[in-house]
């Protein structure tokens, strides 16, 4: 058996290997930075090395002079372009060039081009500034913040989920248990650096640029140069890791794009590792105050979770994990209120689960402290709080599964074996801790066009404006039609990540494979239905020759049930409109059970991670061997922001300290040992017409918290606040 290509289960498609394997692992795979282009010239943006203040003046003249260097933007040089448009296509409201106040560190302030990559570094790096610096807020608690209530101001959150009388019910509860949890701010750090290439040909410009939103980009960008969307083309055909980092556009694309308008010629401007952490989206730092009040058999009867959430000062952003946390379990009462905490930072966006890592960290986390407090299995606590409809609403689940994840799940990872107190197992001078956490994501789908030609020949090409982020989502769309046309896989070439192509939704919020293959579906049901009329079935050959034409195409136009009237129409003009979660008649979530086993070392506090078991119920699985790469991806992940990433800050300053991944830690294969996967079979007719409820965050939900809470079981310790280190242990 290859671990790799898991056998299917039921409802669950072949292990095909990847369509694009080859390309990526010899390198033929052209990402936004490799695309040739002639004539082209280098930028390099310099950035503010305060985070409040104003520039009072910018020193520019040396960065002028030196040889190579064609021109230098900055204050006032650009003042065409408008501001960009806070939303999921536009990470902030900052005009960075239009305003000498900083707002956060790392502020754009001159793009330098140049005729080498080289001239234009030291160019950047000939600039100097004078600030009047202000003293700024750095982090949640820090001085000088402004604390707003979250509903109604974030996109995320329009009114804080509640039912009950929450106070009564947890005054009345026999155990009550409260307590405090903080996740740090956390940067994308995906291998392929940011960038732009920008190439104008007479008035229509195409950008290169690693994206996944191509449409909503397009969009964004036809407004801040205030020009026609159909005069603008993005590229994006490989995105080397996207997590969120680019699924909104950042100032720097207009900038570029006008800064080659003016010079005549293609600038290429790639956004260095350091610059990436200040010019690019993050994940916020968070707090969360958890209270559970349950009878004495451990049913629970109160919950509430409260979360502060820091944003900069220019946009309100909140993920808000309330949304799911209040839906997870029967609780009786629930209260719920989320914060947001504005600091003199770069305005926040989506890191992978954005709401769903920080806010299950503190859940499960609770409901870990909350199960020893009862003295029950961890698991058991989870049983006896099973709900059969949703705590808030009373809606029921299109399916649910968590409970079966978590039975196969301690089968296979021997969880009977463990002692229920802390610190009773050990091995040599290990101490051996087993955690357990559930993980659950929101089941979004949007509309979404795809256009699926089949040839006489028996070849098909199916094309859709999605993003090959590393999903594998061009082999999944490419073996839904394979399935729906009854032809072999390696027939089909899927073409992705170019305006050209139909409209798909941003790839994010684990929609794609569900948007995409109905539209693809959608569109091969239509091709068949030419071919046979009837329903009845012939040859290829002889169906074409009845037809006689050498191909059929046909567009797949897919919206899903509960997707307003124009949501077609929105989609083109590139707002995807997602639903799904909780939002429908129906709540629709992927469920699983992670299981950690972490050794602690009795003397030394170093932490190992042995062993990793994620089983997750997700609906059908289009190709279990690329959904297990991105489940596996999301344990690894789980387990980094459990023990490894944190963005550190210097409170005097606000500037971000280690920006590089020299001291940004990630998790190597050193850090991980045995990481293994099991995807349950689960049929769900309700999300979609694919079936499919979208697995690409729902691998590290959940996880930090089973990290914790086996270092509990190890040590009898509990670490509350992630990243955990040794010196929490000491
Ligand atoms: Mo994902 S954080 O929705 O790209």
């Amino acid at each position: 058996m290859n671990t790799a290509a898991p056998p299917p289960r039921d409802n669950q498609g072949q292990p095909f290997p990847r369509a694009d394997a080859l390309p990526k692992v010899t390198g033929a795979a052209r990402y936004a930075a490799d695309v040739p282009v002639p004539n082209l010239t280098y930028g390099t943006l310099v950035g503010s090395t305060i985070a409040r203040g104003e520039v009072r003046r910018i020193e520019l003249e040396a960065a002028r002079g030196i040889a190579g260097v064609l021109a230098v933007f900055s204050y006032g040089d650009l003042n065409e372009l408008r501001t960009p448009r806070f939303s999921t296509s536009s990470f902030t409201s900052l005009a960075p060039l239009r305003e000498r106040k900083i707002w956060h560190d790392g502020q754009i302030m001159a793009l330098i081009v140049a005729e080498s990559f080289q001239a234009a570094e030291e160019g950047a790096a000939a600039v100097t500034a004078d600030y009047a610096q202000q003293t700024p807020s750095t982090e949640l608690d820090s001085p000088g913040t402004q604390i707003l209530e979250a509903a109604g101001k974030v996109a995320m959150l329009d009114k804080d989920p509640c039912v009950g009388d929450f106070d009564r019910a947890y005054r009345d509860s026999r155990v009550r248990f409260e307590a405090e949890y903080r996740t740090p701010t956390q940067t994308h750090n995906p291998i392929e650096l940011f960038s732009t290439t920008a190439v104008w040909s007479g008035d229509e410009l195409t950008i290169y640029e690693p994206s996944q939103a191509v449409y909503a980009w397009r969009a964004e960008l036809a407004w801040q140069l205030d020009m026609d969307p159909a005069r603008i083309r993005v590229v994006s055909a490989f995105v080397g890791g996207g997590f969120g980092s680019k699924g909104p556009m950042t100032p720097r694309t207009a900038i570029v794009a006008l800064a080659a308008r003016r010079l005549d010629r293609p600038v290429r401007c790639v956004v260095s590792r350091a610059q990436g952490f200040t010019t690019q989206p993050y994940r916020a730092p968070t707090r969360h105050y958890v209270k559970l009040g349950a009878m004495s058999d451990g049913r629970i009867t109160a919950f509430s979770h409260e979360g502060w959430e820091l944003t900069s000062r220019k946009d309100n952003y909140a993920v808000a994990g309330t949304t799911t946390t209040t839906r997870l379990y029967g609780y009786g009462s629930v209260a719920s209120k989320v914060r947001i905490v504005k600091a003199d930072r770069q305005t926040p966006a989506f890191m992978r689960s954005p709401p769903e890592l920080p806010y299950l960290f503190a859940l499960e986390s609770a409901m870990d402290e909350l199960a020893w407090e009862l003295k029950l299995d961890p698991i058991e606590l989870r049983r006896r709080n099973e709900p059969t409809r949703d705590a808030i609403e009373g809606k029921p689940f299109s399916s649910r599964h968590l409970l079966e994840c978590f039975e196969e799940g301690a089968r296979t990872f021997h969880w009977s074996d463990r002692l229920l107190k802390p610190t009773s197992m050990r091995v040599g001078d290990w101490l051996v801790g087993l955690g357990c956490a559930t993980a659950v994501y929101p089941t979004h789908v949007g509309p979404a066009v795809a256009r699926v030609r089949l040839s006489a020949d028996g070849r098909v090409r199916v094309q859709c404006a999605t993003h090959e982020i590393g999903t594998g989502i061009r082999t999944a769309a490419g073996q839904v039609a394979a399935e729906e046309l009854g032809i072999d896989p390696a027939a089909v070439t899927v073409e992705t990540g170019d305006t050209l192509l139909p409209p798909a939704p941003v790839s994010g919020g684990s929609n794609s494979t569900a948007s995409v293959c109905s539209a693809v579906q959608k569109a091969c049901r239509q091709i068949r239905t030419q071919l046979a009329p009837g329903g009845g079935r012939m040859s290829l050959i002889e169906a074409f020759e009845r037809l006689g034409t050498p191909f059929i195409e046909e567009c797949g136009q897919f919206v899903p049930e509960g997707a307003g009237a124009d949501a077609l129409e929105k989609l083109y003009e590139g707002q995807a409109e997602l639903v799904g979660g909780p939002e429908g008649p129906q709540l629709e979530f992927a469920f699983g059970a992670e299981f950690v086993e972490v050794r602690v070392h009795a003397r030394t506090c170093e932490i190992r991670v042995p062993r990793v078991l994620g089983v997750f119920a997700a609906g059908r699985i289009v190709n279990p061997r690329t959904a297990r790469s991105q489940l596996m991806g999301g344990l690894i992940w789980g387990v980094s922001s459990a023990l490894h990433e944190s963005t550190m800050l210097d409170p005097r300053t606000a500037r971000t300290v280690n920006r590089d991944l020299q001291d940004y830690l990630v998790p190597v294969n050193a850090d991980m040992d045995a990481v293994d996967v099991i995807m349950l079979s689960e049929k769900d007719d309700i999300v979609n017409p694919a079936g499919i409820k979208g697995l690409g965050e729902l691998g590290n939900v959940g996880t930090n918290a089973a990290v914790a809470n086996a270092i509990f079981h190890a040590t009898g310790r509990r670490i509350r606040t992630l990243p955990i280190r040794l010196e929490q242990l000491l």
